[in-house]
C-alpha cells in the first residue's frame, strides 16, 4: 500500500456557461475537481488550503473512515470548519473499498461546485471480478445555477419558501447541447467499436436523481458506492445524489462519426418546482480514416443523431424494479456480511414539515400555508451546533452542544403513506442516537408523505449498510421483516427512501466516532433532515477513536 498525497488549494475561478460568466468556487480552480486515485488499502494525505473567502470543509464521501472519524469532513459534525487562510491535512486509509467515490465540500451549498471523483482500483495485482475494461472514464452528475448558490439557499432560508431551481444539469461540468448558449460547453466520449467503456457515474447534483441512459447502448451494472454487486444490464438507470456506480458499456459496429447521445434528465413525483430539463452528452465513434483528432466540433451534421428515450418523469415502479435489481456479490471472494442478528431496532419517519412562520419577508413566509418549509427525522428538525460534535465528545464537553435523546421511534405514529397529520410543525434540537461498539442496528426508514409522497436519498457516513428490504406504503413490523433479504442484500451508504413507502438497512457500529446521517437532497438537508449517531469506543485498542490531529480546525 502507498501513500497518496493531493494538495487542495480551495480559491475563488471564474466560469462561463449558458453565456454567462460567475465566479465560483473550486478546487485548484478545476470544475469539477480533480480525480482523487487510490488503490484499496492505500493511505490517502490531501492537504485542503483555503484560499476562498468561503468556510469549507470537504467529506470523502463513501469512505468508511474506519478509526478516522477526524477526516470525514461534515462541518460542526467531525470538524469546525476550514476558515479562509487555514489549512487541514485529512489523513485516512481505503479499507474494502473498491470503485468509485467523490468528494465534495460539506458546508452549505458549496458542494454545487466543489466536488470530484474518488477512483479506488483494487489493490495491484488483483482483477475485476468481471472482464476488464479497455478504458475507464468518470461520468459525473451535477447541477448548473446562473446565480450564486449561497445566495439561493440563503434567500430560500430567509423567506421560509423553496430555492430557485437549478438552471441545467451538468455531465462533468458540461451543460451540453440541449440548453440554449451550451453546445460548445459538451462533454464528448470518443470510442471505438468492440471496445468495453467502464462509466464511473456520480450523482453529484444537489437537489435531484436522475435517469441517465445511451442511445442504442446498454449498461451493465458492476458496482455501487464502491461495492461490487451481481452484473445486470439495462437501458437506463437510476441515480440518486450521492450515489456513485461502475457501469460497463459495450461498443458495436457503426459507421465512422456515428453519434449517441447520453442523456441524464429528473425522476421526482413531488407536485412543487424542480428543474425539468434534460442534459445531454455526446458518444462519438471515431472515424479512423480522419487524420485530425483533435479537430471539435467537426461531425457532419449530415448524420443522423441518436437520443435515447427516458422513463417518465415521475415513474416510480421504474425506480422501485430497479432498485430491486441490485444485490451483493456474496460470493466466497468478496462475501456479504449481513448481521443476521439485531440488537436494536429504529424506526425513523423522514420527509417534509413545516415551522411556524418567524422572520420571514414583511412578517410573510413562502412556505406551505404561510409557514416556513422545515424538514426532520422523527419530527426532530437537526439544527447545527457553533462547534463540532466529534470535538466536543471527544473532550467530554457535550453540554449545550448536543443532548443524546435521539428518538428511535417517532412521537406520533400516524398513517405514514396516507392521511398527514393534522400539525405539520416539527420540534428544532441537536439530538444523537447513542451506540455502544459493535451494535447490530437495524433501521427503518420511512416517508412520511406528510407534504406529499417524496423520495430521499438518504446518506450515512461511516459505514456502508445492507439494504435488506424496501416496500411501499406503511412499514408492517409484524409481516415485512419476514421477507427480508439476508443473503445478498446490496450494500451501500446512500439509498433512496421510496416515496410514499420504506426502506429497511442492517449495519454493524463498528466504527466509534460521531457519523452524520442525512437526506442527500441539499434542500431536506438545509429544512432539517439529518441527524448524527454517536458510536462509542469499544473495549480493545483497536476499538477507540485515535486522538484529534493537531491541525484539526477549531471553531
Ligand atoms: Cu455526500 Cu454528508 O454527504
Amino acid at each position: 500500500a502507498e501513500t497518496r498525497k493531493y494538495q487542495f488549494d480551495v480559491q475563488m475561478t471564474s466560469v462561463t456557461r449558458l453565456c454567462g460568466t460567475k465566479g465560483i468556487v473550486t478546487v485548484n480552480g478545476q470544475y469539477p475537481g480533480p480525480t482523487l486515485f487510490a488503490r484499496e488499502g492505500d493511505h490517502v494525505e490531501v492537504n485542503v488550503v483555503n484560499r476562498s473567502p468561503y468556510n469549507i470543509s470537504i467529506h470523502w464521501h463513501g469512505v468508511r473512515q474506519l478509526l478516522s472519524g477526524w477526516a470525514d469532513g461534515p462541518s460542526y459534525i467531525t470538524q469546525c470548519p476550514i476558515q479562509p487562510g487555514q489549512s487541514y491535512v485529512y489523513r485516512y486509509q481505503i479499507v474494502g473499498q473498491r470503485g468509485t467515490l467523490w468528494w465534495h465540500a460539506h458546508i452549505s451549498w458549496l458542494r454545487a461546485t466543489v466536488y470530484g471523483p474518488i477512483v479506488i482500483l483494487p489493490p495491484a495485482g488483483v482483477p475485476y471480478p468481471f472482464p476488464a475494461p479497455d478504458e475507464e472514464v468518470p461520468v459525473m452528475f451535477g447541477e448548473w445555477w446562473r446565480n450564486d448558490t449561497e445566495a439561493v439557499i440563503a434567500q430560500a432560508l430567509q423567506t421560509g419558501g423553496g430555492p430557485n431551481v437549478s438552471d441545467a444539469y451538468t455531465i462533468n461540468g458540461l451543460t451540453g447541447p440541449l440548453y440554449n448558449c451550451s453546445a460548445q460547453d459538451t462533454f464528448k466520449l470518443k470510442v471505438k467499436p468492440g471496445k468495453t467503456y467502464m462509466l464511473r457515474l456520480i450523482n453529484a447534483a444537489l437537489n435531484d436523481e436522475l435517469f441517465f441512459s445511451v442511445a442504442n447502448h446498454t449498461l451493465t451494472v458492476v458496482d455501487v458506492d464502491a461495492l461490487y454487486v451481481k452484473p445486470f444490464t439495462v437501458d437506463t438507470l437510476i441515480i440518486a445524489p450521492g450515489q456513485t456506480s461502475n457501469v460497463l458499456l459495450a461498443t458495436k459496429p457503426t459507421y465512422p462519426g456515428a453519434i449517441y447521445y447520453m442523456e441524464a434528465r429528473p425522476y421526482t413525483n413531488t407536485q412543487g418546482t424542480f428543474d425539468n430539463t434534460t442534459v445531454a452528452g455526446v458518444l462519438e465513434y471515431e472515424d479512423p480514416s480522419s487524420s485530425s483528432s483533435s479537430g471539435e466540433n467537426q461531425s457532419n451534421s449530415n448524420l443522423p443523431v441518436f437520443a435515447p428515450t427516458l422513463p417518465p418523469i415521475n415513474d416510480t415502479s421504474f425506480v422501485a424494479n430497479y432498485t430491486a435489481k441490485l444485490r451483493s456479490l456474496a460470493s466466497a471472494e468478496y462475501p456479504a456480511a449481513v448481521p443476521q442478528d439485531v440488537d436494536r431496532r429504529f424506526f425513523f419517519t423522514v420527509g417534509l414539515g413545516t415551522h411556524p412562520c418567524a422572520g420571514g419577508v414583511n412578517g410573510t413566509c413562502q412556505g406551505p400555508n404561510g409557514s416556513r418549509f422545515a424538514a426532520s427525522i422523527n419530527n426532530v428538525s437537526f439544527v447545527l451546533p457553533t462547534t463540532a460534535l466529534l470535538q466536543a465528545h471527544f473532550a467530554g464537553r457535550s453540554n449545550g452542544v448536543y443532548a443524546t435523546n435521539f428518538p428511535a421511534f417517532p412521537p406520533t405514529p400516524f398513517n405514514y403513506a396516507g392521511t398527514p397529520p393534522n400539525n405539520t410543525n416539527v420540534m428544532n434540537g441537536t439530538k444523537v442516537a447513542v451506540l455502544p461498539f459493535g451494535t447490530s442496528v437495524e433501521l427503518v426508514l420511512q416517508d412520511t408523505s406528510i407534504l406529499g409522497a417524496e423520495s430521499h436519498p438518504l446518506h450515512l457516513h461511516g459505514f456502508n449498510f445492507f439494504v435488506v428490504g424496501q416496500g411501499f406504503g406503511n412499514f408492517d413490523p409484524t409481516n415485512d421483516p419476514a421477507k427480508f433479504n439476508l443473503v445478498d442484500p446490496v450494500e451501500r451508504n446512500t439509498v433512496g427512501v421510496p416515496a410514499g413507502g420504506w426502506v429497511a438497512i442492517r449495519f454493524r457500529a463498528d466504527n466509534p466516532g460521531v457519523w452524520f446521517m442525512h437526506c442527500h437532497l441539499e434542500v431536506h438537508m438545509s429544512w432539517g433532515l439529518k441527524m448524527a449517531w454517536l458510536v462509542l469506543d469499544g473495549s480493545l485498542p483497536n476499538q477507540k477513536l485515535p486522538p484529534p490531529p493537531l491541525d484539526l480546525p477549531q471553531c
